[in-house]
């Protein structure tokens, strides 16, 4: 089939939501498939990431990263195939990630690829959802917040809020292999069962179990009190940890998944003298600062992967079209791991 044949079926950001996003907040486009000029790259899009940090993206106003534009495809990771280059390091068949849009094919001209972040991945060293996954930007993110933020010490707590998604099953797991106690929070016995049975943590907190579940949970399975927290979901549950860290704590921010659609101002910590008391530090990160050093993560990952040390679990969806109401699923706490979606069979 010749490429310019092919049809792209897009989904554009057509309206800023106010709360939970909704279908009148996005549009569905079609559009021509073009053959790559000089030193450009056509990849078609095999796999998505679909991460909480989307939200933010649909935002007016400045982050750590432009808003995506109204009119604009929507901004999303992903992992592809080349199917034509007209650049060197690219070759037709080759596995790549980038930032590929809720798009089919994305044309990479020459001069957009560093920006794209195009990379081949190795899939001897994962899957191409793992790519997505451990060994992508979740598993980046898990990785360097805990390592160079959290800096865990053999024998001390580590505590995780959504420890079943995509970065908390990665930091609890790095923890366990750097000796540390672990200690999750998620949402449901089922994804509580898994993160110990199957990931390995000393234990884990259903925070949807009733009035005083985290506060309680803290306190029998953290008897030594909590030396790292990782935050992947603020409001209560970061001010119930707080109230429990030990001296010279670090809290690594991640993220306030319970913050993104509401409607009225963010849910700042009541308890953030507890930092003072217990000379404890805060400190917020962004994944992409540690790009230079991904491949190192990735190195020590995949290893762990292959011996069987770390676990790596999907939540895979089929269908681009499906992107509005599958996004939701994050905010539903109805994914079981990271959230992918498929978009086409490789
Ligand atoms: N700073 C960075 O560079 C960076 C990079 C990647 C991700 N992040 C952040 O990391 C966090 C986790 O992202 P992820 O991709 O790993 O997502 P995820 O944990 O795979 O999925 C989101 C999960 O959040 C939980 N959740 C939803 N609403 C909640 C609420 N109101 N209170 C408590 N938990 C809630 C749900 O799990 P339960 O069923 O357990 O409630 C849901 O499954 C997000 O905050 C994200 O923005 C930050």
């Amino acid at each position: 089939m010749s490429l310019t044949s092919l049809v792209n079926h897009q989904i554009r950001l057509a309206s800023r939501p106010v709360g939970l996003p909704n279908d009148s907040n996005w549009s569905h486009t079609t559009e021509g498939v073009t053959e790559p000029a000089e030193g450009g790259v056509l990849v078609k899009t095999l796999a998505l990431s679909l991460d909480p940090a989307m939200r933010g993206w649909m935002n007016e106003g400045k982050s750590y990263i432009p808003p995506v534009g109204i009119g604009e495809v929507m901004r999303a990771g992903g992992v592809g195939k080349v199917i034509a280059s007209k650049n060197p390091k690219f070759a037709v068949g080759d596995h790549v990630s980038a930032g590929l849009g809720v798009q089919e094919y994305m044309l990479i001209p020459e001069g957009e690829i560093k920006r794209s972040g195009l990379v081949k991945i190795d899939l001897r060293a994962g899957t191409l959802t793992q790519w997505l996954n451990v060994l992508g930007m979740p598993g980046m993110t898990g990785y360097f917040g805990l390592m160079d933020v959290g800096m865990p010490q053999v024998g001390e707590t580590v505590v995780v809020s959504g420890a079943a998604g995509a970065v908390g099953q990665t930091v609890g797991q790095m923890a366990k292999i750097k000796g540390c106690r672990v200690v999750g929070i998620a949402g449901g016995a089922a994804k509580c069962d898994w993160v110990v049975k199957e990931l390995g943590f000393d234990a884990c907190i259903d925070y949807k179990a009733g009035p005083g579940a985290v506060r309680d949970g803290l306190k029998a399975h953290c008897p030594k009190g909590v030396d790292v927290y990782f935050d992947n979901v603020g409001g209560e549950i970061l001010d119930t940890v707080l109230a429990r860290i030990n001296r010279k704590a670090r809290i690594i921010i991640c993220g306030a998944i319970s913050q993104y659609n509401n409607t009225t101002p963010v849910q700042g910590p009541k308890n953030y003298l507890s930092l003072l008391v217990n000379r404890a530090r805060m400190e917020g990160i962004v994944v992409f600062d540690y790009a230079d050093r991904y491949h190192l993560a990735v190195a020590e990952m995949a290893g762990y992967l292959k011996d069987g040390r770390m676990k790596s679990k999907e939540d895979v969806v089929t269908g681009l079209n499906t992107f509005p109401d599958t996004l939701l699923k994050l905010f539903k706490g109805e994914n079981f791991g990271k959230l992918v979606l498929q978009v086409a069979a490789d």
